[in-house]
């Protein structure tokens, strides 16, 4: 018989292990992080891991203190004997620097995922930002398992609005405002978005003649400074639509980016729980249960 895997949360991200642990039997580990007076660190596990899987799990939202504790974790399972250490990451950070923007610059989502790769025996996540790159298979030398929260996204969507009008704010969420139409029956628009800066970005104007009696609906993978769904609420607010409707799959929400947002005249701001906030309204557990009921 198989032992259950040792499930370690790292960064506060409770909820789900305890899912896991109810759904799948898992066990729930202890994992301390002690912060020395010179900011270094160290990891106790206080649970057995010797002969067993361990899984990390945790969000890589503003990642870059992260790192060290997560890294650090993952070696210390290893030193104790675990197996495997695998990472349930529901927001993967770094994808978004794919290629060099500009002269100089490196392309971090490749360093990141060696990094990660180096240390970690597998990885599932939810709707990374893939653009530039197609699979984690292009940069990831782990097995990694991609998870997609348009599913449940759809279902928020039935239960909460009758009418409607799908937006993307640019050519990347082509692939998740087609899925959300088809699943919807629904109409759609993508806009075009070019940016300039990290709060600085220029949104086509949508044509919304045929559609002035539906609510409109952006759909975008990451909201982050907030820019680019607050760009496209003037629009809509300046073609006197309805007010919107914002769903992300991961709230970033650098700095005031929440705030901001809720102040441009949105009807609400729905996110899905890859991260802890408190817009959080669309569960994705169950897409990672469900995934690993089969093992990985
Ligand atoms: C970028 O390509 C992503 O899909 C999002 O549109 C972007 O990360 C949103 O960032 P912000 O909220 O800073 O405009």
């Amino acid at each position: 018989m198989k032992i259950a895997p040792v499930i370690l949360p790292l960064f506060g991200y409770d909820q789900l292990a305890c899912d896991l642990q109810h759904s799948l039997g898992y066990t729930l580990g202890k994992m301390s992080i002690h912060r020395f007076p010179d900011d270094e660190i160290v990891v106790t596990i206080d649970s057995v891991v010797n002969g067993l899987e361990v899984i990390l799990i945790g969000s890589l939202d503003h990642p870059n203190p992260k790192m060290a504790p997560l890294l650090f974790a993952a070696e210390t399972a290893k030193t104790l004997g675990a197996t495997k250490v695998g990472l349930i990451a529901p927001y993967l950070a770094y994808m978004r620097q794919d290629k060099q923007f500009h002269p100089g610059e490196g392309i971090t989502s490749a360093y990141f995922a060696d990094l990660i790769s180096h240390h970690v025996d597998w990885m599932v996540t939810i709707d990374p930002h893939l653009h530039r790159w197609h699979s984690l298979d292009d940069i990831y030398t782990i097995p990694t398992r991609v998870l997609h929260a348009m599913p449940c996204i759809a279902a928020w969507i039935k239960k909460n609005c009758d009418d409607p009008l799908l937006i993307g704010p640019d050519s990347e969420s082509t692939q998740w405002v087609l899925e959300l139409a088809t699943k919807l029956n629904a109409p759609f628009l993508i806009l075009e978005k070019e940016r300039s800066g990290d709060r600085l970005v220029n949104i086509s104007i949508p044509d919304i003649a045929a559609h002035h009696h539906r609510t409109p609906i952006l759909i975008d993978d990451i909201i982050s400074t907030g820019t680019t769904m607050i760009g496209t609420v003037a629009h809509l607010n300046s073609l006197k639509m309805k007010p919107a409707i914002c769903i992300g799959i991961h709230a970033i929400f650098a700095g005031n980016a929440y705030q901001d947002l809720l102040n441009s005249g949105v009807k609400t701001i729905v996110t899905c729980n890859t991260i802890e906030h408190p817009s959080n309204d669309i569960d994705i557990s169950s897409l990672i249960i469900d995934s690993l009921r089969s093992g990985f």
